[in-house]
């Protein structure tokens, strides 16, 4: 028997108000520094995906109490400190969760085995064991890195790297290491990533000194983590998540008639490229309420349908600050007018799945032109002469769940229904993606 697949038929407009779910990079992260710390931490808001519950389990498998209190509410009792776990420790679908916690494991003379899905297994994770392996881990693996893999680590010396790619996950994995390596670590960042690995250390109680330094009128980061860090526990509120909240959105402005609000966005600009993108193209977007919660700024989006929108050139350096979302932002473009260019991408070839190659063969089969490049991809919109996006594609996702919610959302606003081959894996991030699009009035049934 094959699972079912999900389709999304275009029908009538999509209207309401929703709250984003919480942030995955925030939650995988208050669970792995509440474990590290000494005492309690306490969560609201976890996103409960299936990719934090994973690395919940793994802090379990590292020597926390983790329990969950009631929906979105986690209780974290940390030992100060990591033990060895007694078997394979198991990071599912979750990219960030393996790297930042292999990271941690690393300050500690521990000996641990790591694997994950097909998806991760297929993913590089040298990127993360080359900083280890020169602060003094050692690690046995597949080639290039792949999991499985067995790191040891412990008695690590300090490092002062500098990032060969942007990549929260590598800069984040450097800086839990550095927790436990004498003389402490400093990582320069030629283009600024998500931030929120800095800001959770703070809240831990820790020293960060951040410093933008001038470099041949470049502007890079240079991120120091002073040796002799002690983390406690503490309150943790988790922000609504944009890289989700981005999925409703963009439907509220392609489906004609419609105006969606998400509430309590997280607002970092390091993670708002999307949005900035989207105002740039004419759509019709508005950010309101704009409050702070631990320490980010959140608020309300709106977006109302936009049917002027037109095709731009995204700015390579934004990238990372929006990397997640070139795939809905390719759905937004094949509904505006003229191009939108999208270059410097070439790390979405190594996420869940290859997404440029998965984005430009989703649109391809709904009838969208679009040009792929090594890193990089344009998107020719359907909107001069009135033609709307064909849809009517069966798109294979390979497991990727942005591939998924992105090409749902193509479907609520094509001629045609799409359907996609695989939408389990969309509760690695969103688990009510479905059940939220169908309040807001969007037609999504199993196909
Ligand atoms: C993340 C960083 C990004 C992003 C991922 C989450 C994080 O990955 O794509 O979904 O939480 O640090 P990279 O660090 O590989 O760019």
């Amino acid at each position: 028997m094959t699972a079912a697949g999900l389709k999304s038929t275009p029908g009538g407009p999509l209207r309401g108000t929703v709250r984003a779910p919480g942030d995955k990079s925030i939650s995988h992260r208050s669970m792995i520094l509440g474990a590290l710390a000494s005492g309690t931490t306490t969560v609201e808001g976890l996103l409960e995906g299936a990719d934090v519950l994973a690395t919940a389990q793994a802090m379990r498998s590292f020597g926390a109490r983790v329990e969950q209190e009631g929906p979105g509410r986690w209780r974290i009792e940390g030992q100060g400190g990591f033990v060895e776990p007694s078997d394979v420790v198991d990071c599912g679908n979750a990219g960030t969760g393996v790297r930042l916690i292999m990271g941690a494991a690393a300050g500690f003379p521990l000996c641990v085995t790591f694997t994950g899905d097909g998806s991760l297994r297929g993913r590089p994770m040298g990127r993360v064991l080359d900083p280890l392996a020169r602060m003094g881990a050692t690690w046995l693996g597949r080639d290039k890195g792949r999991l499985p893999l067995t790191l040891k680590g412990g008695n690590l010396r300090g490092l002062s790297y500098k990032l060969p790619m942007a990549s929260a996950q590598v800069k984040s994995a450097v800086l839990l290491a550095g927790l436990h390596a004498e003389g402490g670590v400093e990582v320069i960042e030629p283009e600024a990533t998500r931030d929120h690995t800095e800001r959770m250390l703070r809240a831990f109680g820790a020293e960060v000194i951040v410093e933008d330094k001038a470099h041949g009128g470049k502007v890079v980061r240079h991120i120091r983590l002073p040796a002799g860090q002690k983390l406690t526990g503490t309150h943790v509120a988790v922000p609504g998540d944009p890289s989700s909240a981005a999925f409703p959105l963009v439907a509220g402005l392609i489906v004609p008639g419609s105006e969606v609000t998400v509430e309590g966005v997280m607002l970092n600009v390091l993670r708002t490229g999307l949005f900035t993108t989207l105002q740039e193209m004419g759509a019709d977007l508005t950010i309101s309420n704009v409050r702070e919660s631990s320490g980010e700024q959140i608020g309300d989006i709106t977006a109302r349908h936009s049917p002027g929108m037109k095709g731009v050139v995204v700015p390579p350096e934004r990238a990372p600050a929006m990397i997640d979302e070139y795939p809905i932002l390719a759905v937004a473009a094949a509904f505006a007018e003229g191009s939108t260019v999208m270059r410097g991408i070439g790390e979405m070839r190594v996420k869940e799945s290859d997404r440029i190659a998965l984005t430009a063969a989703g649109l391809k089969a709904c009838g969208v032109t679009v040009e792929e490049e090594p890193e990089g991809m344009t998107v020719i919109g359907t909107a001069r002469g009135n033609h709307p996006v064909r849809g009517g594609g069966l798109v294979h996702t390979h497991g990727d769940h942005r591939i998924a919610m992105s090409h749902l959302i193509l479907g609520m606003a094509a001629q045609q229904p799409v359907e996609i081959d695989e939408p389990g894996m969309i509760a690695t991030s969103f688990p009510g993606f479905a059940d939220m699009m169908r309040g807001l009035g969007g037609d999504l049934v199993e196909a």
